[in-house]
């Protein structure tokens, strides 16, 4: 983990009261977000930390029937208005992947911490200038990528550190969904394609896999949309001590959802890499060894929201569970990824 720089007090430990969270659109994730922090508030041991405080939407009827619906506080027709609230501590960005760093900013700059929608960003350098804002800013700046912030990445990692699969020296990890008549998803200006959207999950299991081995080797190939963005890919990661990795997504077909990981003494599968609900362990001889349950959720999104809200409350500018320098290395994968399958969004060079 790198090092978490404290920045002193905010505003919310200074007046000793819950992070306010707003929400910043009032799409699909949106709502799922918004039970969350409802059913946070009532629940014993997370309502003393957060409080469902505003949402915000280009349409303030949609924001005000989010609002009503799950019970949070104030509802605002625009992202600016919703800035411009000098109680919201912590903003939850819902938005298509290309808006994320321009809406990102403009919350940083007006001093709110920021919870970023997976993916963070459309390219690693636009990922690059938010966080860089974030750190000069001291403010909060983490990636909602939820499988991080799970008890099941912690298992995972005990799995792995636990010697039972002997040397691990690859694993492969797929996600698709048919999401193709999603207009964000395959629209090139709202950063569409399988791979920012699902593909992400994948190489994160992965590097939940491998941590922060360095990559000395891509290869990549995609069938593409009509629209030039990424229809499924396929992606082979040579680690730098040997290992390798396999990550495959697609938003035109249903898959497994699985993850496995092989190692000298025997294998784990994961299933649904996008929440983890079972891991099981097998030997060499295809004998199972152990299986693992997860814990009970509320919606799964909790987890994410309480970590951005205690690092809030303890004056951090990212998140142990997934830093900076994490969301770096995704996004410069999947940079590189779609450099070799020839997928460009508007703007980029
Ligand atoms: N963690 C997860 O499990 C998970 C699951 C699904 C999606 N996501 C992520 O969440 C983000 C949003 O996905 P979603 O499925 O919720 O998308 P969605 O249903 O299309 O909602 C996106 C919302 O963004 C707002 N928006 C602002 N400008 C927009 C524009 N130009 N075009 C379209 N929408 C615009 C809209 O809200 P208003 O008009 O109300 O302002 C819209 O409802 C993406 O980054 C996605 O990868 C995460």
């Amino acid at each position: 983990m790198s090092d978490l720089n404290s920045i002193g007090f905010t505003q919310a430990q200074r007046e000793k009261r819950r992070v306010n969270v707003a929400i910043l659109g009032a799409g699909r994730i949106a709502s799922h977000m918004a039970e969350t922090l409802m059913r946070m508030n009532a629940h014993p041991s997370l309502s003393n930390i957060i409080n469902p405080y505003a949402v915000a939407s280009r349409s303030l009827d949609r924001a005000k029937q989010l609002a009503h619906r799950y019970r949070i506080t104030k509802a605002y027709g625009s992202y600016q208005d919703l800035l411009c609230d000098q109680k919201v501590d912590l903003v939850y960005i819902a938005t298509p992947h290309s808006l994320h760093a321009e809406q990102a900013t403009s919350c940083l700059q007006a001093g709110k911490n920021v919870l970023v929608e997976k993916s963070f960003t459309i390219n690693a350098r636009q990922a690059n200038e938010v966080l860089s804002l974030a750190r000069a800013r001291g403010l909060l700046c983490a990636e909602a990528i939820w499988t991080r912030y799970m008890p099941s990445c912690r298992i995972l990692h005990d799995i792995l550190s636990s010697g039972q699969l002997g040397h691990i020296r690859a694993a492969s990890a797929n996600l698709c969904y048919p999401t193709t008549s999603k207009a964000r998803m395959t629209d090139p200006s709202l950063g569409g394609g399988a791979l920012l959207d699902v593909g992400v999950y994948a190489l994160n299991f992965l590097d939940m896999v491998f941590q922060a081995e360095p990559v000395k080797t891509i290869h990549s190939t995609a069938s593409l949309y009509a629209t030039g963005v990424d229809e499924s890919n396929s992606t082979t990661l040579i680690y730098r001590n040997g290992a390798l990795g396999i990550a495959v997504s697609s938003m035109s077909v249903s898959s497994d959802r699985t993850g496995t990981i092989w190692g000298s003494k025997g294998y784990a599968v994961c299933y649904n890499i996008n929440n983890i609900q079972k891991i099981e362990t097998y030997n060499t001889d295809h004998q199972l060894l152990h299986t693992y349950e997860m814990p009970p959720q509320i919606t799964g999104y909790e987890f994410e929201v309480e970590a951005a809200a205690q690092a809030i409350l303890a004056g951090h500018v990212e998140c142990p569970q997934m830093p900076h320098a994490d969301t770096m290395r995704l996004m410069e994968q999947m940079d590189s990824i779609r450099q070799l399958c020839g997928v460009h969004y508007p703007g980029e060079n």
